[in-house]
């Protein structure tokens, strides 16, 4: 079985590069869905209160027989969640979903800049953190100056900052901005879901190394130095995309999908998102 790099966090934990993500995943497929992952050798999940799936990921961590320390599991703060009592009752709902006394990476999904205060939120995620049930914070979907403004009135600094990013959106000045922060950007929807099947350039590239295309995506994130949980409910894509430890991509290659950057998302832009379910 390959074995998947890991990355230090700023605060000395370690998350696995390759993780698998549940969004999407209807609750009665999860558990089965979340099995394949772990027996094909996945050891990070990606879940969020808001997918609804935490209780089945959790079922089949569990259930796996592989130690829980093993598992690295991610949920996300839901966007309805703004009071600190509620994220505090939140936080708790999501570890007795999950099953655990710990998780390992909890992160604010959005920051709805016009809508709620992310620093606010930050502060209660300090003290979720504070409270040792959580081996590390992160926000997801902030822009740099949103983190700018969490630098300037909080403590504990961002270990991840997970934002949309594939090679039709590279988020080159986003993600030098959190590398020159210690922070670790993690890639969501990193094969663009499913769009880079259709580019020629990764085509021609795939066919060269003798991979797919969205092998070749994902080695280009993972040279970059990224973290990504790609997302299949269909197990050979899942094995798929676990097989991409045993080649690389050169500096050409890599120049060439960074070249396809048109800055073009497949979700919604964080400076306007500002969704709150009901
Ligand atoms: N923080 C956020 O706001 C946020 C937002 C979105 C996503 N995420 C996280 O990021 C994860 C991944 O993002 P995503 O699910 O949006 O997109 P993605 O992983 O880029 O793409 C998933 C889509 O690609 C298909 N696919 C998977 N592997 C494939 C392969 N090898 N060949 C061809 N098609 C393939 C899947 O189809 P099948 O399932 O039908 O096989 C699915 O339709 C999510 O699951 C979630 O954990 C976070």
């Amino acid at each position: 079985m390959a074995s998947v790099p890991t990355i230090t966090l700023n605060n000395g934990v370690e998350i696995p590069q390759l993780g698998f993500g549940v969004f999407q995943i209807k609750p009665e497929d999860t558990v089965k869905a979340t099995t394949s992952a772990l027996e094909i050798g996945y050891r990070h999940i990606d879940t969020a209160q808001m997918y609804g799936n935490e209780r089945e990921v959790g079922l089949a961590v569990r259930d796996s027989g592989i130690p829980r320390d093993e598992v690295f599991v991610t949920s996300k703060l839901n966007n309805n969640r703004l009071q600190r009592d509620d994220i505090l009752r939140s936080f708790d709902t999501s570890l007795s979903e999950l099953g655990f006394d710990r998780l390992d990476l909890f992160l604010i999904h959005w920051p709805l800049p016009a809508v709620a205060d992310y620093v606010a939120r930050w502060k209660v995620m300090e003290e979720i953190y504070a409270s040792g049930r959580v081996r590390a914070i992160g926000v997801s979907n902030f822009q740099p100056h949103h983190l700018r403004n969490l630098f300037g009135a909080t403590e504990v600094r961002p270990a991840v900052n997970q934002v949309e990013a594939h090679p039709f959106l590279s988020q080159d000045e986003l993600r030098a901005f959190d590398a020159d922060h210690e922070i670790v950007t993690e890639a969501w929807a990193p094969i663009a879901r499913g769009k880079v099947n259709d580019d020629p350039v990764i085509a021609e590239i795939a066919w060269q190394v003798g991979k797919t295309p969205a092998q070749v995506t994902l080695r280009w994130h993972i040279q970059r130095g990224d973290v990504v949980f790609p997302k299949s409910v269909t197990r050979s894509r899942v094995e798929e995309n676990f097989e991409i430890f045993d080649f690389e991509l050169d500096q050409s290659a890599m120049a060439a999908i960074s070249a396809l950057n048109r800055d073009e998302r497949t979700g919604p832009n964080p400076d306007e998102f500002n969704y709150i379910p009901g």
